[in-house]
């Protein structure tokens, strides 16, 4: 069997879905269930034995000795994290407590384990660490996109905390030995991203009606990856990839914010009226909602993945174009106003009022 942490947030679900349709191989998930884990998304598995849920911090060094010695997994897949840059910004020490500590003490029990695992399991053994591209900072315009061999050079506190927990991995596999795998991923999309992430925050404003905002001028770009790509690009690493490597994956689709909004809004405006779809708002004005506000502070200007390693030493592209990614996301949040809704919580909404009515004003 395998662990996983922070299989309920956006990722982690979405690889567990993807691990099942694919692969009986058991699945143990452990998640804290923070305001970005759902177990809605995965309700598919509620009577499935392959999937077993505890709820728990990676920081609980008892339990994940518990969990790991009474499982003996081949696998661990870290997801866990907090992983949003503006609430990093509002409160850096989550980002601290989760990112660093947790994956230290993620891997300090991973070392307890895999050291008194025979020659046969331990070569076998594997602990992938699910990481970012914003650790390398940021680019200018003409600069080439990053590689594996980029400078760390994180600018918010949620890189600098996702950067240091990658030199922790890569510590413990050039100190210790542990078979440890990195992977950088650019920004991804898709189902059950958590909406008060650029995409999926600008449908479901859209939909209600509600203002589309633009942070600093909109011209920031992010290279953008469907996440059913990631996952097949992590279930690749964990097959293939060379133990102590990083690989960039990335979905060659560099486009600024601005637009990515727009993109979003023509699709809406052709979904909604296809479908006969209710909204509370806009009646297919989508653009008139975009409205530009406070830059993030630190915002950096552009990322941009090199993927080349990953598809020449592992064979590994991804399936989905920008154009057929978007149209799949936008029907599937048209299609689940619902979970929408659900997840939009009291504390949500507090959260939101913090960032863009105290923060951006
Ligand atoms: P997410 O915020 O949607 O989910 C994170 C999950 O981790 C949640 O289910 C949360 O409950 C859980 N969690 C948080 N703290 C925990 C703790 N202390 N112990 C156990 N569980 C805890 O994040 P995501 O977008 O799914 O990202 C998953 C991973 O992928 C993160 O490590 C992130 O840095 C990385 N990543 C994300 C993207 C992206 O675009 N979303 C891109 C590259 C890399
Ligand atoms: O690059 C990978 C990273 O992508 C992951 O490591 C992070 O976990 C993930 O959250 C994402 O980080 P970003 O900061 O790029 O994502 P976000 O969706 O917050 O913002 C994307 C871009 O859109 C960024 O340039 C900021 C801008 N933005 C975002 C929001 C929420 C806006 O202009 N308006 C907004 O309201």
């Amino acid at each position: 069997m395998i662990l996983v942490t922070g299989g309920a947030g956006f990722i982690g679900s979405n690889f567990i879905l993807d691990w099942f349709s694919q692969s009986d191989e058991p699945v143990i998930n452990l998640d804290k269930l923070t305001y970005a884990g759902n177990l809605q998304n995965l309700a598919t598995l509620v009577n499935d034995e392959r999937h077993s849920f505890v709820q728990g911090d990676i920081k609980d060094s008892a339990l994940l000795m518990q969990l790991i010695t009474e499982h003996c997994p081949r696998a661990i897949i870290n997801f866990a994290a907090e992983s949003h840059v503006d609430r990093s910004i509002l409160g850096p020490e989550a980002f601290i407590q989760t990112n660093i500590v947790g994956t230290f003490r993620l891997l300090e029990a991973t070392y307890a384990y895999w050291k008194n695992l025979d020659e046969t399991e331990q070569n076998r053994f594997r602990f992938l660490h699910v990481s970012t591209d914003e650790v390398y900072g940021s680019l200018e315009p003409q600069e080439p996109a990053f590689t594996e061999l980029n400078r760390y050079q994180p600018s918010s506190p949620y890189s600098a905390s996702k950067a240091s927990s990658d030199h922790l991995v890569n510590a413990y596999y050039r100190t210790f030995g542990l078979p440890i795998l990195i992977t950088n991923c650019s920004n991804n999309y898709g189902p059950y991203q958590f909406p008060e992430k650029l995409i999926p925050l600008m449908i479901a404003n859209a939909l209600a009606g509600k203002s589309l905002p633009i942070y600093g001028d909109g011209r920031q770009i992010r290279d953008w990856l469907y996440v059913s790509d990631h996952c097949s690009a992590l279930r690749r690493v964990l097959e293939a990839g060379k133990t102590g490597e990083t690989y960039n994956i990335g979905g060659w689709n560099e486009k600024p914010n601005i637009e990515i909004v727009q993109t979003i809004c023509a699709l809406l405006a052709e979904l909604t009226e296809m479908k006969g779809h209710m909204t509370q708002g806009a009646h297919g004005n989508y653009p008139d909602l975009i409205t530009y506000v406070k830059d993030r502070p630190g915002h950096d200007v552009r990322y941009a993945i090199d993927a080349h390693k990953i598809e020449r030493e592992l064979g590994w592209k991804p399936a989905e174009t920008f154009e057929t990614g978007i149209r799949k996301t936008v029907q599937w949040y048209l299609d689940n106003q619902d979970w929408v809704a659900n997840v939009q919580t009291g504390a949500y909404r507090e959260w939101i009022e913090q960032n863009y009515n105290t923060m951006r004003t």
